[in-house]
């Protein structure tokens, strides 16, 4: 059913304006009490052996929305309502700024791919906090924030761009994300470099814990699988050494080559520069997690994120060491059942293994190959 509204309506059309569409119907649909209700009987988790523990967080299953897709926070309960364990919005930038000139999110049909340098267009931090003090919650979702860097702030004065938003944003947020690994704000995966790192998140979590007296909010750093594998070590040894909380793994891709893409050469160079997401990430994400658990082991909680199609998928990131899986690009290929597939097939896989609980398997492959 939703193969055929993709073919005869969402691939005619730009994919920005596909992507605001569906995300209409989304939002009228959570807003009309009998028909939510509905739906999310029908698609959001319910089975007690998926849900999961996260950072001092329950959550109701392990696979949630990436960020991107939210980035202003107004679909929150539509999301939730299609079965995402958890939500994460953003990024949102200290300031609003209107992201890159159009066209600027592309399809890769043939590999079910998508490339975006949509380049944080967001309402800006002070806006979105404003929503979320506002919000007044349908489903009892897990809120995810994640937050960069505002684009014309200059490299040496980002770590003050981040915590103005970490102070308006933190007391509204489940967990924090700092995201230095977008390829569309120029120097911003610079910040990955350990030296840089370093105070940037020290300062996030201070301003997080200023500002939220009487709460420790989790802070994660999501990061690139362009990395280097030594850079990759090295903040998995910073994040242990700084007492974070998660590492989400990964962003998008720069690279074009080595990903066995089936989209035409001429066409992919038409595109130009963005981040490369869905089908093609996967085998380099699974190893960016794998290298991440094998050296982090239980110390720190890991996310899993590119180019999660199945719930295959979603289970091999979990035995590679992925406590929470995350998932975007494959949402436009599958439609609205996508979340609730996965949970399902979760469910199904754990009930057909030798763990009784999703928490034992998370890990075991990396730990049995570490043998
Ligand atoms: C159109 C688009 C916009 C995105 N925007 C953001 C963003 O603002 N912040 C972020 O951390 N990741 C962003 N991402 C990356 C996703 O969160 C995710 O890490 C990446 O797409 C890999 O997952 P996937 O293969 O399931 O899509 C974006 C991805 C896409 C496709």
């Amino acid at each position: 059913m939703y193969r055929l509204l993709f073919d005869l309506l969402f691939r005619r059309m730009d994919p920005e304006r596909a992507h605001h569409l569906a995300f209409g119907w989304i939002r009228q649909v959570s807003r009309v009490p009998v028909l939510r209700r509905l739906v999310a009987a029908v698609l959001a988790p319910r089975l007690p052996q998926l849900r999961t523990e996260a950072f001092g967080l329950s959550l109701p299953g392990p696979f949630g929305l990436a960020a991107g897709f939210d980035k202003n926070a107004v679909a929150i309960d539509g999301m939730a309502m299609l079965g995402f364990g958890h939500v994460e919005i953003g990024t949102v930038t200290g300031q609003p700024q209107p992201g890159n000139p159009r066209q600027r999110l592309f399809r890769l049909v043939p590999d079910r791919a998508l490339v975006n340098r949509m380049g944080f267009n967001n309402e800006g931090s002070a806006a979105v906090a404003a929503r979320l003090a506002a919000r007044n919650p349908v489903f009892p979702v897990t809120v995810g924030v994640n937050i960069g860097k505002t684009k014309v702030i200059p490299e040496n004065e980002a770590a003050a761009d981040y915590v103005t938003s970490a102070e308006r944003l933190a007391r509204h947020a489940d967990y924090l994300v700092v995201n230095v690994s977008s390829p569309n704000t120029p120097g911003l995966r610079d910040l990955q470099a350990v030296g840089q790192l370093r105070p940037l998140l020290s300062a996030v979590r201070e301003a997080a814990d200023r500002s939220v007296p009487g709460r420790r909010v989790p802070l994660l750093v999501k990061i690139a699988p362009d990395l280097a594998d030594e850079d990759v070590d090295a903040v998995a040894d910073l994040a242990v050494e700084l007492g974070l909380d998660g590492i989400i793994a990964t962003n998008t891709t720069i690279a074009r080559d080595g990903l066995g893409l089936a989209t035409e050469a001429s066409a992919i160079e038409a595109i130009g520069a963005g981040g490369l997401s869905g089908a093609p990430l996967r085998s380099r994400s699974l190893e960016v997690l794998r290298r991440l658990y094998a050296r982090v082991g239980g110390r720190i909680t890991l996310v899993g994120v590119g180019g999660i199609e199945t719930a295959d998928d979603a289970w091999e990131r979990i035995l590679a060491g992925a406590t929470l899986v995350q998932g975007y690009s494959a949402f436009v290929y599958e439609g609205p059942c996508w979340a609730r597939r996965i949970h399902r097939g979760l469910a199904a896989r754990l009930a057909a293994s030798p763990y009784a609980t999703l928490a034992d398997a998370v890990g075991a492959d990396t730990r049995k190959a570490a043998v």
